[in-house]
Parts: C-alpha cells; structure tokens; sequence
C-alpha cells in the first residue's frame, strides 16, 4: 500500500461500497473494513498454520518454494500470498521472492510476542463454524450452543492437536494477564494449596508459586489440555512444587486446596453449570477455603468494553457469558460464597480478580 493511502484504500469492501465505505468518524475505520474481517482473518490463520513466517525468517521466497516447505500446493499458496501482500502481512519482490513485513514476523512461532498462536488457536475449526452461526443463536428464543454439547472443549477432546493449539492462544493471553498481576504486585489473600481448576498450561498457577514460596500448587484440566503443561512449568522452575491431574471439573476437582483459582474459566459456562463448578470447589475445599476468579467482567454501565465482545464470543462458541461484578456475587452467594475483595487489573482488557471466602 502506498505510503499516504487512507485507511481503507486497500479494502475490498471498502472499495465496494464506493465513497459509502470511507471513514465516518474519528476512529477512520470505513464501514468496509468491518466487513472484510472474514477474509483478512482466514487469511492471516492460514499464513499461521502453514507457518509460514517461520520459513520466510531464513530470507525471501517465491511462492513455489515456499509450498514444498510448508506442504501446500503452489498454485493455491502464490494467490493466497499475493492476498496477503495487500493486507501488508508480506511483501513480494520484482523477482517474485516473499519477505516478511513487521505484522508478518509476529505470525512466526520464535518472534517476540508472537500472535501464532493466537492466530492459530483461537480461530480454529470449532469458532469459525460457530460464527457462522450467529444469526441461529440471536433469533433462538431458547440459548442455543452452536458448538454443540460440550463446546470447543468436546471438538478439542477428538482433536489434541487443536487442543495444543488452544493452549498455547490461552498462555499467550493469560500471560498478558499474569504481567498485570506482576506490575501490579497482586497477592492473593489465601495461600497454602493452590488449586488451578481448569488452568491449561498452568500459567497464573506459576505466577501465584512464584510469587508465594512456601505455597504447593495443583494443576487441574482436562487431559488434552495438559501435554504441554509439565514442560512449561518445568520452564518455570516450579515443575517440582505442582501436582498435575487430568479430569472434569463438572464431576468434581482435586481435594483440599486452601485456595481455588477460576481464571477465565466461569465465563465458558452458563449459570446452572458454571454454579456446578463453584460447588465442586466448595465442596473439596478445606474448610474456611478461599476462591479466586478472574474473569473478563462487564461494566456496569453503558460504556462499550471487550468484556462485551468477549462475551458474544463466549455466547457463539460455549454458551457462556461474561457477566458484572454484581452477577458473580448473587451467584456465588447461594453456593456459600462472599466478595471479600475485587481487584480491577490495569490494562486494556477488563479482567478483574475477585476474591471470595466461604460465608
Ligand atoms: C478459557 S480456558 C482458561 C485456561 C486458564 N485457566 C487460563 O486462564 O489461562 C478454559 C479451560 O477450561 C478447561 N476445561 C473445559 N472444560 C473442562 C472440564 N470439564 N474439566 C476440566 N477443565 C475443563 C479447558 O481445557 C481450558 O483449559
């Protein structure tokens, strides 16, 4: 694109929709770029599932070279290429050779910050084919998972590939959190055993160890959430203080934690199961036990939040939501829970740590 093009010069629907797709107000995002997101997301995905970023860091290559190395055929791969040149996620040469712009080295696995696996991990088969279920869910008078039974998590069972995938998305996010926690210098009020219910790899556990010493850690998920998990706590030089166990937090979750920790995990669900999962926490706690949850809460107000945003996704792909600080408590009041603390993390995404103890 050249240098002084406006926002939306190199949008296909923008360009559509004529002078109607130009920026209407401040932000300078033309009406057309809204629309494009299935293609610039499909075509970013893609480009991270090949992995592509990750042959191109050696230097440039043509489109046929570069299909040998990542197993695509040629033809199919030289136009999704040409593609991703107008979205500036690569560059071609007059020799027909492919560079790596800067947005395009952030899809490569080693990169700093590295989005792969988010571009891999959260637009996988079991979102993309929810989201195109939108309409379905908002006409259904009754709540409709268009994931089906189960959600994401069931498809993941069959697929541990694309359970891995997930995983790294989730560890990339939450360890965006865990740096707000950090700068933060968030203790939480409970210590001791530390359970992790639903933790994935086990990345706020490793913060919560690290930060507390003397305190023990399980790690709780199911099982094909797990493979990597050992290896990255391990990473962490916490491997040696954490149990890991596999198993269903609807069933039960592992005994006698002094503290339980929800992180991202009640929004997956809604209220009859996500209270399931808070009973189970209360019912294996030791007694006077505490629970963390963090979660991406809703504004009170009418202030527009990605809390929002998270919470349609949460409605396309589980059935869950987001829900305010005041939902939580009324739900977790009847399961003998009270908010004794809430803390806001700093940052754009609107994750709050709220702190309760048995009633
Ligand atoms: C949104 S992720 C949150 C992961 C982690 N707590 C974090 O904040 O990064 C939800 C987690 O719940 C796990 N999960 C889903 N259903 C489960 C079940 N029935 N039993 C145990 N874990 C489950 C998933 O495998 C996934 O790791």
């Amino acid at each position: 694109m050249p240098e002084d093009a406006v926002p939306g010069e190199m949008s296909f629907y923008a360009a559509m929709l004529g002078d109607a797709g130009r920026p209407l107000d401040d932000a300078g995002r033309p009406l057309g770029w809204l629309l494009e997101g299935m293609i610039t997301a499909q075509v970013t995905t893609v480009l991270a599932r090949l992995g592509v970023a990750d042959e191109l860091a050696g230097g440039p290559l043509t489109a046929g070279e570069l299909a040998a190395r990542v197993g695509a055929a040629p033809d199919p791969l030289s136009r999704l290429l040409a593609a991703a040149a107008v979205y500036r996620l690569v560059r071609k040469d007059d020799a027909g050779r492919y560079a790596l712009t800067p947005s395009g080295d952030l899809l490569r696995t080693g990169a700093e910050g590295s989005a792969r696996g988010v571009a891999v991990g959260f637009l996988g088969p079991p979102h993309w084919r929810s989201a195109g279920r939108l309409e379905e869910v908002v006409r259904s008078p009754d709540p409709v998972n268009p994931a089906g039974p189960g959600g994401i998590y069931e498809y993941y069972r069959k697929d541990p590939d694309e359970a891995a995938w997930f995983a790294r998305a989730m560890g990339r996010v939450t360890g965006i959190m865990v740096e707000q926690l950090a700068r933060a210098a968030f203790r939480p009020l409970a210590s001791g055993r530390i359970v992790d219910v639903g933790g994935s790899r086990g990345t706020v556990l490793a913060y919560l160890l690290r930060a507390l010493p003397a305190a023990r850690g399980v790690l709780m998920d199911r099982a094909e959430a797990l493979t990597e998990a050992p290896a990255y706590l391990a990473g962490e030089g916490i491997g040696e203080r954490v149990e890991v166990v596999a198993g269903d937090f609807l069933r039960e979750v592992p005994p006698g934690g002094d503290l339980y920790v929800l992180s991202q995990i009640l929004h997956n669900w809604d209220d009859e199961n996500a209270r399931t999962i808070v009973r189970n926490c209360h019912r294996a706690s030791r007694p006077g036990g505490a629970l963390m949850v963090i979660d991406w809460v809703l504004p009170e107000g009418p202030e527009p939040s990605l809390a929002h945003v998270m919470d349609l996704i949460m409605m396309m792909v589980l059935g869950g939501r987001e829900r305010t600080r005041a939902r939580h408590e009324a739900m977790l009041r009847p399961e003998g829970y009270e908010l004794v603390r809430d803390t806001p993390l700093a940052g754009v995404m609107p994750w709050r740590v709220l702190e309760f103890q048995h009633v």
